[in-house]
Parts: structure tokens; C-alpha cells; sequence
């Protein structure tokens, strides 16, 4: 908590401004779209993280992946500043950090085909029921991630919420992607992984694929559910 309210009094800076400006996206400007060509100046595969916190799973795979290009999705304004702070620090060039709803992002501005890898990890699980239309997955959301991902993307997954999981993977399958992997890339090594296993909890996690036969024109087929 220190360390986040250090990052908001520091952000007003003119300095901090100048330091981030090539990592935040928007600068806090609503995002109307998100053009990876002209993020980032080039077309590489993109991959995607969803709630990426504060950064720690995204940065180290943006240093050791430099012909890749990372884009982190984070809904919390103050997490979202610390973790441009620490991509700025770290010397990130291929990674932008968006403050934004991962829904709106996957559902309305990403174009079509444009995502190579999407990350989500350790999603906010919203158990008590009037909450469950926080939740970031649903049939639309799943739909959404069909119509960005590039032939032959990959979704990858985890949770430390057993329920959360099933329903997860159920419509990542439903949406038709094929589970090809009990293994994720950050299901062990983001901040919230190295909480969770330190605590002994278990880790549900896996990753799904869209066929590489789908064209690039091929718009996603609809959700199997309304
Ligand atoms: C439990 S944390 C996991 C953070 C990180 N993925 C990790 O594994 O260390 C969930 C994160 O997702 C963010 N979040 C929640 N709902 C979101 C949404 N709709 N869009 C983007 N981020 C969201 C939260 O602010 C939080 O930082």
C-alpha cells in the first residue's frame, strides 16, 4: 500500500511524466482503440496479458523476448502506474502498459487477428453472487478473445480457484479453442503465482489454442451461448 501511494504523489511529476510516457499508453486518456502497429512502430506477434497487476510476469517477458511485442491490461489506475514506473525502469521498449477494463479491450479495441498470446492470470474470482457480472470471462469475453486471436493463438490461463477454473476452461472450449497444454507461461512465476504456492495453494491452469487453419478474414464464429 506504501509503495502505491508513493507511485500516485510521484506521478503528478513532471518527471515521472517523461519517464513513463513511452511505456503508459493514453497517459490516462480513455483508449478509443488499440493500433499495435502504431504502439509500438513495428508488426511483431503481440501478446497480451489481462489484470497484469503490477507487472512482474510481463516485464521479465518482455526483456528476455525483445522481437515480441507485450501489451499489459490493468483496471486498477494505481497498480497500473506502478507497474509503468517498473517497465520504464527495466528499460522495456516492446511493452505498453493500458489502463482499462480487459473486457472493453478484448470485446471493442483490439482489431481483429492481432494477438498472438493472450496471459490471464490469476483473474479476480468474485465468489459472492451479485458479483458475478465482474467477472472477466463470459461467453461474450470469450467470443472476443476468438475474433482478436491470430491463427493458431494461444490463451493461456491459471487459477487458484478450482470452480473459477472449470467454468474458465469450459468456455474457452465452448468458444471452440482446443486445450492443448496443463502448463502456462506465468502460472508459477506471476506475483500472485510465487503468493499462492508459497502458501500451498493449488494452481489450476492451462492453455488453449486456436486452430492455425483459421484465415486471417475469418471473422470468430459466434459464442455458443448468449
Ligand atoms: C489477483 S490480481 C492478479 C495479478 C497478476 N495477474 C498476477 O498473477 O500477479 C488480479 C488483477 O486483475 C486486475 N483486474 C480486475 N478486473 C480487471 C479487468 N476487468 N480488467 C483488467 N484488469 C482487471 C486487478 O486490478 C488486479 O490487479
Amino acid at each position: 500500500m506504501a509503495r502505491l501511494r508513493n507511485v500516485q504523489r510521484w506521478w503528478s511529476k513532471p518527471e515521472a511524466q517523461a519517464l513513463v510516457e513511452r511505456v503508459a499508453v493514453g497517459h490516462g486518456d480513455v483508449a478509443m482503440s488499440v493500433e499495435p502497429r502504431s504502439l509500438f512502430g513495428r508488426t511483431a506477434p503481440l501478446e497480451v496479458e489481462l489484470g497484469s497487476g503490477k507487472g512482474e510476469f510481463l516485464i521479465e517477458q518482455a526483456l528476455a523476448t525483445p522481437h515480441r511485442d507485450f501489451l499489459g491490461v490493468e483496471l486498477d489506475a494505481a497498480v497500473a502506474r506502478l507497474f509503468a514506473l517498473r517497465a520504464a525502469r527495466a528499460g522495456c521498449v516492446n511493452l505498453r502498459v493500458l489502463r482499462a477494463d480487459g473486457r472493453t479491450v478484448v470485446n471493442l479495441l483490439l482489431p481483429d487477428r492481432s494477438v498472438t498470446v493472450y496471459h490471464v492470470y490469476f483473474p479476480d474470482p468474485w465468489p459472492k453472487l451479485r458479483h458475478l457480472k465482474h467477472r472477466l470471462f463470459s461467453s461474450q469475453f470469450s467470443s472476443g478473445l476468438m475474433r482478436t486471436l491470430a491463427p493458431g493463438g494461444t490463451v493461456c490461463v491459471a487459477t487458484d480457484v478450482g470452480g473459477y477454473a472449470g467454468e474458465m476452461f469450459a468456455q474457452l472450449n465452448a468458444a471452440g479453442l482446443r486445450r492443448i497444454d496443463d502448463c502456462t507461461p506465468g502460472g508459477r512465476s506471476t506475483g500472485f503465482a510465487r503468493k499462492y504456492l508459497g502458501a500451498g495453494k493449488p494452481v489450476f491452469e492451462a492453455c488453449f489454442a486456436l486452430s492455425s487453419e483459421v484465415s486471417m478474414e475469418q471473422p470468430a464464429r459466434p459464442a455458443a451461448h448468449p
